[in-house]
């Protein structure tokens, strides 16, 4: 076999191998780069932002935010009204029950944005340790809690519910559609059946809300 022709000024040591290995990597890796840079376009736009307002609790507040951020994480991050929980961020829990106009929702599920100008009530906007809400007073008194996460929801959804019941609103279990629904335990069951209870507080919550809805009726 002939032998190959180096010339004399690269000799043919581990050394200079070695070497010669080390400086071709680093020349494919700047390569590289340039390329993953080429091909990655322009930097990532801020995200938009926008100016909303709206009346919680009474108060009108102000915020300039990015426009994906949902009404839960305006009132928690934002405006810091921690009483309003975040369980499953994805509508399931029931957690992060407010009212907005008068009408119960989940605020993970929609978009600050998307409530300008409304009127949103939270659960520190219901009652106060001195003064607490007739629901709240309520699962106190039937140990309507035992971790408590989910009851800032639960008392927001049960308050909504009343009054959809006082206005007559069926349910699934409503049997007859043209009187207006009792608050009867069944009824209670199936319009709280969207807040969930990890810690199973359910018949406590139940015999709360049916003290004030007898109390109401
Ligand atoms: S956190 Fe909104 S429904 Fe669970
Ligand atoms: S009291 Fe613990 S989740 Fe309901």
């Amino acid at each position: 076999m002939p032998k190959a022709n180096f010339p004399a000024a690269f000799p043919v040591t581990r050394r200079n191998v070695l070497a010669a290995g080390a400086v071709s990597a680093t020349a494919a890796s700047v390569g590289g780069a340039s390329v993953a840079r080429a091909q990655a376009g322009p930097a990532t736009p801020p995200p938009e932002t926008l100016a909303v307002a709206m009346t919680i609790n009474g108060e009108r507040r102000s915020m300039e935010i990015d426009t994906r951020t949902t009404l839960l994480d305006a009132l928690r991050e934002h405006l810091h009204l921690t009483g309003t929980k975040k369980g499953c961020d994805h509508g399931q829990c029931g957690a992060c029950t407010v009212m907005v106009g008068g009408r119960r929702i989940n605020s993970c599920m929609t978009l600050a944005v998307m409530h300008e100008d409304d009127s949103i009530i939270t659960i520190e906007g219901l009652g106060t340790p001195e003064q607490p809400h007739p629901l709240q007073a309520a699962f106190v008194k039937h140990d309507g809690f035992q971790c408590g996460y989910c009851t800032p929801g639960q008392i927001c959804s049960a308050v909504a519910m009343l009054a959809e019941i006082k206005a007559g609103v069926p349910s699934h279990v409503t049997d007859d559609l043209l009187v207006t629904p009792r608050a009867s335990e069944t009824e209670l069951r199936e319009r709280m059946s969207g807040n969930i209870c990890r810690c199973a507080a359910y018949p406590n919550i139940i015999a709360a809300i049916a003290q004030v809805a007898g109390a109401s009726a």
